[in-house]
């Protein structure tokens, strides 16, 4: 009979918000095509540690498994990057699974995103609609408008580029890459626009695009692609332009 592989996980883990993190290894044994969450699932399914004691199954966050929804997203192997689409076959082992630093730890490997949540509704990432009643059709955008707003609208919050960006730490309130990106896809969109100065106005400090030190290690590990230094760059030159308009006091 031939012997059941296995693969080995750490895990970083943490009781609650306040207590001590501390590190727990697994061993589960292996399928084809396994990814870390499937892993996770076999520990849930059998919570007993390497050591064969038996613990507490470990906690993580998922929604859509198809990375779409953000909530997976863990440090796999020091590399920030969504659970979900993480293939066991793909890491060396042991393979290391740990929360992403930048957010408050809530149980395990699930960490609490509101911070970026709170950016969106600082930068204002929406489009503001008055009323519920049918306006007719929005003005048109042309396809390839369309298709480059696309790209821009595929973040999903995942909080990977925080993560990645040295200028987002503790000491410091910069947003962080998305959610100025968002502000670059509303004010791009022609209804969007109208609010364009009030975004740029709430993006020019430190916590905005002045706390930016280019390191350019998010537009790296975005999984959707986003062009990120691009869009900040962008935003630069919009803010600057956005502060000029402001000091000769001139809304053209
Ligand atoms: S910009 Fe990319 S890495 Fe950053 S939160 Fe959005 S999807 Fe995640
Ligand atoms: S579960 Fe939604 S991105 Fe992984």
């Amino acid at each position: 009979m031939s012997e059941e592989k296995n693969i080995t996980l750490v895990i970083t883990r943490q009781d609650d918000p306040e207590s001590e993190p501390y590190k727990e290894t697994f061993s589960v044994p292996y399928r084809q095509n396994m990814n870390i969450i499937s892993a996770l699932m076999e520990i849930r399914r059998n919570p007993v540690n390497a050591d064969g004691e038996a613990t507490t199954p470990v906690f993580w966050e998922m929604g859509c498994l198809e990375e779409v929804c953000g909530a997976c997203s863990m440090v796999i192997n020091g590399e920030p990057q969504q659970s979900c689409t993480s293939l066991v076959d793909q890491l060396e082992q042991p393979i290391h699974l740990e929360p992403m630093t930048t957010f408050p730890v809530v149980r395990d490997l699930a960490v609490d995103r509101s911070r970026m949540f709170d950016s969106l509704k600082k930068v204002k990432a929406w489009i503001p609609i008055d009323g519920t009643y049918d306006l007719g059709p929005g003005p048109r955008v042309a396809e390839t408008k369309r298709q480059w707003a696309y790209e821009l609208s595929k973040c999903m919050t995942c909080g990977v580029c925080l993560e990645a960006c040295p200028n987002v730490n503790s000491k410091s309130d910069f947003i962080g890459p998305a959610p100025l990106s968002q502000v670059r896809l509303f004010n791009s969109h022609p209804t969007g626009e109208m609010n364009s100065s009030e975004r740029l106005q709430s993006i020019m400090d430190e916590e905005g695009i002045m706390g930016c030190g280019n390191a350019q290690n998010c537009v790296q590990v975005c999984p959707k692609g986003i062009p990120l230094t691009t869009s900040l760059a962008a935003l630069y030159r919009d803010t600057a332009v956005e502060s000029f308009k402001s000091f000769f006091g001139s809304d053209k």
